[in-house]
């Protein structure tokens, strides 16, 4: 009987997002992709998600979500993750088909049983719209895993990490839903960080798809910050954290993001303090167990238990 974990991958391919892909193919039984725009275009991250999974040699249903925010006008990060979101990959037509189903009503289907989990690794803006579509969705699933915000600091702005900037009004929403939520922030990403020597060891497995993904890392690693050993892999972060949480600690917390237009845009604002604490935030990780559990997924995928 395979007992691994299920779940649900809303997310933005993207680099990391590729990561987060490979991951939950090794250490899960992966039901559903939806996608959403943020990295690139929402034609973009579809196609991209239903290539990745071709790579894999994976055939998990795809679903295309929203192809902009809420409200505020639609932001990319091709300067990261290359005009593609692959870095410099062109990548081609997919022979896999997406879902006939939207991201939102795929959600709605999957939650129907009341015990789903979703990993979120882009902005939030399909969640909120299942929670628009049905508000008692947020009793349905168990746990929503979400790579975003920024609890001392941002990638966008001082404040902003990048998916909680895209759709501030979807995070807020999101977090005022009640929905069990644990938060991988930018303090707990950037303590898995991705350089020289990760590039090597994909280099060395030689296979396509560590090729592939060690060519997606270099272009990656081009905005890294030269002060530090690496560039940080955020979205596995979320899966692992889900999947493999004894190299985590958590704190719990009540999380609400500015949904407002100036400055304080998509910040989001973590309160240690209170008795009915809703959310988490994932605060340290094993930064090189986890490095490695990202490695073997890639390297010496179907070892793990
Ligand atoms: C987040 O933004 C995106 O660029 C990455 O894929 C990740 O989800 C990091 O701020
Ligand atoms: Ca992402």
């Amino acid at each position: 009987m395979n007992s691994k974990p299920h779940f649900l991958l809303d997310c933005d391919p993207g680099i990391d997002d590729a990561f987060a892909i490979f991951c939950a193919l090794e250490f899960a039984h992966l039901d559903v992709i939806t996608t959403v725009s943020g990295n690139v275009s929402i034609e973009n991250t579809t196609r991209n998600a239903l290539h990745i999974l071709e790579l894999a040699g994976a055939e998990v249903p795809v679903h295309r979500g929203a192809d902009r925010p809420l409200r505020v006008e639609p932001v990319t990060a091709t300067e990261i993750h290359g005009n593609s979101g692959l870095g410099t990959y062109v990548t081609p037509e997919p022979d896999q088909r997406e879902q006939p189903t939207g991201a939102t009503q795929a959600i709605l289907n999957y939650c129907s049983s009341g015990d789903a989990v979703i990993v979120a690794t882009g902005p939030l803006t399909n969640i909120a719209l299942a929670l628009d579509a049905d508000p008692t969705v947020a009793d349905r699933i168990s746990h929503l895993y979400w790579m975003g915000g920024g609890t001392t600091r941002g990638n966008v702005t001082a404040f902003a990490e990048f998916n909680a900037w895209c759709d501030p009004d979807a995070v807020a929403v999101t977090m005022a839903s009640g929905i069990n939520l644990t938060m991988f922030d930018l303090d707990l990403t950037n303590q898995v960080l991705f350089g020289a020597s990760e590039v090597t060891r994909l280099r060395e497995a030689s296979t396509t798809r560590a090729t592939f993904l060690a060519d997606a890392l270099e272009f990656y690693q081009l905005s890294h910050d030269a002060s530090t050993a690496g560039k940080a892999m955020h979205d596995p972060c979320a899966v692992l954290g889900f999947l493999r949480p004894d190299h985590f600690t958590f704190r719990s917390s009540n999380i609400v993001c500015s949904d407002t237009d100036g400055e304080q845009r998509g910040r989001t604002l973590v309160s240690f303090d209170g008795d009915e604490l809703l959310h988490r935030v994932a605060v340290t990780a094993d930064s090189k167990e986890v490095i490695d559990l990202i490695l073997m997924a890639i390297i010496d995928p179907g070892g793990a238990q």
